[in-house]
């Protein structure tokens, strides 16, 4: 049954929406596991699966914990938390588990994405209704998500900078930005087994990655494979190897709000290791502000140079409240200016800009929501409210997209899209600030 929330009006416009999400929510859930749109994404992906718990626990508290724990049950021995779960075989995606080779009973990929897991943990937690059942729910999951922190931090920062590094543009969750381009430029293409790519299949292929990223994509993943997984090696042998602003800030945002959950439920010894490693991810943050962008990019560990690349994941460190807030603020301010729909995942001015290829500059409401929530957090309440009328007039222009055009608001992508719908719900009905 879809219900209307109490605190909706029920003849609004807004009720329709929220029915709409809702219904969307439910499509998609395939028990125990929610896949990101059918047909393109048919499996369970890591951050999707997160975000999409803050929509379900509007309508069903229990089902959204249960969407987290489907996705810790396929957690590595070593702490990693895999980005995709391939819970059915399913021919129509590519690559799938005989690319990846990772093993297990359900197969998984053998990356990971960005951790949003430790801040949807502590939400689901704080604002839960039923207060006994989260307590129960999150003293057992909250180790978990300590052991996937640890692991970044020892395997993906093994010099102790403080900061993490991804070994492959699909961990970062902004797949194709412009951030990755030189660095994967220098992976090599060479032996790549031929392959038939299914994504542009599903979606017009000027919405997608080219070829010659596409084989470098896979190209990395058959040197990990070849490397037999071993987290401990990957990072040194990996020709990829990016410090990403964004990332880093959902890590230290998770790690944060893990700190407050742990401490909640009295896990005192979790809240210590989270907030030590929050402390050293703070300090080494200044490394990747950029003065004339106004922004955070990313560092190349392999040249130990900054990216010049004004991505929306430079941004992202709005989302953890870190540096300065005001010029954050700006900056986000003046790339809406450029743009009839915030926020750009790209700067627009930049002429590596393009409005309908993913994450080279449409909006996702996902990255809306994040950046909102922290300024709003952070005191920036005109900021937030900005993005989330930006959010809004997209949704109500073209539905629940995967994304959009900023310039004219055109949906892009994967239609029935779950987050999407997810963070309508968020911003229907969510606490804000
Ligand atoms: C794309 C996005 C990634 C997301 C996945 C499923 O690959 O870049 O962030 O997790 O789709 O929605």
């Amino acid at each position: 049954m879809t219900g209307v929330r109490p605190d909706i009006n029920a003849q609004s416009r807004d009720a329709d929406l929220y029915a709409r999400a809702e219904r969307i929510l439910r499509d998609n859930d395939r028990g125990g596991y929610t896949v990101p749109t059918k047909g393109l994404y048919p499996f369970q992906w890591n951050w999707d699966s997160c975000l999409t718990a803050l929509g379900q626990r509007h309508f069903d508290e229990a089902r959204a914990w249960t969407e987290i724990e489907t996705l810790l049950a396929h957690q590595w021995a070593d702490g990693m938390v895999p980005h995709i779960v391939f819970h059915e075989i399913d021919e129509g995606y590519f690559p799938g588990p005989g690319v990846w080779q990772c093993g297990g009973a359900t197969p998984t990929s053998g990356i990971t994405q960005p951790p949003v897991m430790g801040f949807v943990l502590q939400r689901l937690y704080a604002e839960a209704r039923d207060q006994a059942a989260a307590r129960t729910r999150a003293l057992a999951l909250v180790p978990k998500a300590d052991a996937w922190h640890h692991w970044f931090y020892a395997h993906r920062d093994p010099r102790g900078s403080g900061l993490v590094a991804i070994l492959h543009p699909w961990e970062s969750g902004r797949d194709n930005s412009v951030d990755w381009d030189a660095a994967l430029m220098r992976v090599p293409a060479d032996g790549v087994a031929p392959y038939r790519r299914r994504d542009t299949e599903h979606v017009d292929a000027a919405e997608r990655p080219t070829q010659a990223e596409y084989d470098r994509y896979l190209w990395l993943v058959q040197h990990f494979r070849g490397l037999g997984w071993n987290s401990a090696e990957l990072h040194d042998a990996s020709p990829f190897r990016v410090v990403d602003p964004g990332f880093n800030a959902i890590l230290v945002r998770s790690d944060s709000a893990l700190a407050e959950l742990a401490e909640a439920i009295g896990l005192g010894d979790i809240a210590a290791r989270a907030r030590a490693r929050v402390s050293r991810a703070r300090a080494a943050f200044p490394a990747l502000w950029n003065e004339d962008a106004g922004q955070y990019v990313c560092l190349d560990r392999v040249t130990g140079e900054q990216i010049d690349s004004r991505s929306i994941g430079g941004l992202l460190p709005a989302f953890a409240g870190l540096g300065d807030m005001d010029r954050l603020a700006d900056t986000i301010a003046a790339r809406r200016g450029h743009v009839a729909f915030g926020v750009p995942s790209h700067d627009p001015a930049d002429v590596r800009f393009e409005k309908r290829r993913y994450w080279r500059g449409p909006v996702w409401l996902i990255v809306n929501q994040m950046l909102a929530d922290g300024l709003r957090r952070h005191g920036r309440v005109e900021a937030a409210d900005a993005i989330v009328a930006d959010s809004m007039a997209l949704i109500r222009r073209s539905g629940f997209a995967e994304y959009y055009d900023p310039t004219d608001g055109g949906a892009l992508g994967g239609p029935h899209f779950t987050w999407t719908a997810a963070m309508v719900m968020e911003l229907l009905v969510g606490k804000r600030g």
